[in-house]
């Protein structure tokens, strides 16, 4: 008898395990520091997020840069059209005074930076936000940064998510939608040219699509998530990776 209950309690114990998703903090721990900054990345790993979301533009002298949007007006108050401006100006741009003035002298980071913040055990997710025109200084970016295999890429893009799956084919590659009648279109597809997942908006992800997704090998990630009962259902439907931008919230109501 003591042993069945031994038993039972590891399969539970095991179950459990398993169910836990990889955290992924979206643009770092950004609920609290500035999106896309290496601030946020640091506070993100010091919350024991499983990896860190960031957002990818190539500047005019073909440096990869750290932001969500292809000019610099919101996080910076200056306006300036990324892929037009060369790094040495987007880097004398304060891209942390906006969200808290504690966060005053950020810069908008080199795509090396952030990479560098990465702890042994952890994942970067490399949103690729331009084209395919950032592969050859992104390719060399990584090549240079010693934890190639501690990256994930992730774009809207869908040939900008082949060709990238194409040039980093041992890195895993998810394509991102929030649409879901292009999703039930392009899910076989996704197998089909080897991609290792999808990456879908919360709102569109329900028990059907993640168990196509499943049979097809499919692994399903979702963005962005900070409600805790809606963590919950889409760990329940099997979704294994949560990206949020408050992975502290997210981790402790999860456990
Ligand atoms: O992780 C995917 C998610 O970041 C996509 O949306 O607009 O926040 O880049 P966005
Ligand atoms: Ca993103």
């Amino acid at each position: 008898m003591y042993r069945y209950f031994s038993f039972v309690l590891f399969l539970q114990i095991n179950l459990a395990a398993q169910a836990q998703p990889s955290i992924i903090a979206h643009r770092g721990s950004s609920f609290t520091a500035p999106e896309n900054t290496v601030a946020a990345a640091q506070l993100a790993w010091q919350q024991n997020a499983d990896a860190v979301e960031l957002d990818i533009y190539l500047s005019k002298d073909n440096r990869v840069v750290v932001i969500h949007d292809s000019n610099t007006k919101r996080t910076t108050g200056q306006e300036f059209n990324v892929a037009e401006t060369s790094a040495d100006v987007l880097r004398s741009l304060d891209a942390g005074d906006w969200k808290n003035e504690l966060y005053k002298g950020e810069k908008i980071p080199f795509l090396e930076e952030m990479i560098a913040t990465i702890p042994d055990g952890k994942k970067m997710v490399i949103e690729i936000k331009c084209g395919v025109e950032v592969l050859p200084a992104l390719k060399l970016a990584v090549d240079l940064s010693g934890k190639k295999q501690q990256l994930i890429f992730i774009a809207f893009g869908w040939e900008t998510i082949l060709a990238t799956k194409q040039l980093f084919p041992e890195n895993a590659c998810y394509w991102l939608s929030g649409w879901a009648p292009e999703v039930q279109e392009k899910m076989k597809e996704s197998a089909i040219k080897g991609l290792d997942g999808l990456n879908l908006n919360n709102k569109i992800v329900d028990k059907k699509t993640v168990r196509r997704a499943k049979r097809l090998g499919l692994e399903m990630l979702s963005w962005t998530i900070d409600d805790a009962e809606e963590a919950k259902r889409l760990v329940k439907l099997g979704v294994t990776g949560i990206t949020t931008n408050r992975p502290d919230l997210i981790r402790s109501s999860l456990q």
